[in-house]
């Protein structure tokens, strides 16, 4: 059986309320599984989340951090922050980042080595927007986002990493890449990060409109070693469904 991770993305959706016994579903359906369960949260969540999931199976973490120390950058929260409520995980270059708030590839890898250095596992997000694919411009941006989130990082930090293909087509769309088309993705990443990096094996998780109906066609692929799951996380009965998937 292939270990799965299934990390959620909640993006800017839930409430005190809900999470109260969102989390403490959580925390139940990851101590039945087998796989790796973990849900990256608001900011201000962060201290529930530390609250009622640490010592648990379930893994959490933010979706964003700075990647100074200290100093005057209003609204922002640095890694250090994070650590301090016991964050595993960052997801950093996520594409509504990139998309919104003009994250470039430098500062992703700023990020990365600030998370890194500060002991928190980031998932280092890319992928092409339609446009890109359809001018057959995929690999390319692609390589172009993964050697600049990765610039500078020793080979022992690189299987620290974990990463996450996320066409921005699919995010939040309703549809999917196709299994075959995430595989191809994923496996194209791979053995980027294995011949520039010496990265045998990595953690490659999907992100796109993942739910309980494609999950498992598109986890089985041999690439894919998980999800980031945005829309179908926030339901908690969903999510325990992408949990439990059990693939060869
Ligand atoms: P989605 O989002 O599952 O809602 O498409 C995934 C993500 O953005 O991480």
């Amino acid at each position: 059986m292939k270990k799965l991770y299934l990390i959620g993305n909640q993006k800017m959706n839930m409430t005190y309320s809900e999470l109260e016994p969102y989390f403490e579903k959580l925390t139940e359906i990851a101590s039945h599984s087998t796989n790796v369960v973990g849900v990256c949260v608001p900011y201000v969540y962060i201290n529930l989340a530390k609250y009622m999931l640490d010592g648990s199976k379930v893994l959490f973490g933010a979706e964003n951090m700075h990647y100074e120390d200290k100093g005057a950058f209003t609204g922002e929260i640095s890694a250090q922050m994070l650590n301090d409520f016991g964050c595993d995980l960052v997801i950093i270059g996520h594409s509504e980042r990139r998309q919104y708030f003009a994250e470039t590839d430098e500062q992703v890898n700023l990020k990365v080595k600030k998370a890194l250095e500060t002991g928190i596992t980031p998932i280092v997000c890319f992928g092409e927007t339609l446009e890109e694919r359809e001018q057959g411009l995929t690999h390319t941006v692609i390589e172009r986002q993964l050697t600049g989130a990765l610039a500078d990082i020793s080979e022992e930090d690189m299987g620290r990493l974990i990463f996450a293909y996320e066409p921005v087509w699919a995010i939040g769309t309703g549809v999917s890449a196709t299994p075959e088309q995430a595989e191809e993705i994923c496996l194209f990443a791979k053995k980027l990060l294995k011949e520039q990096y010496m990265v045998n094996d990595c953690i490659m998780l999907y992100g796109g409109s993942l739910k309980p109906s494609n999950a498992q066609e598109i986890l089985s692929k041999p690439s894919i070693n998980g999800g980031l799951i945005g829309g179908a996380c926030l339901k908690v009965s969903d999510f325990e469904q992408l949990i439990n998937t059990k693939v060869e």
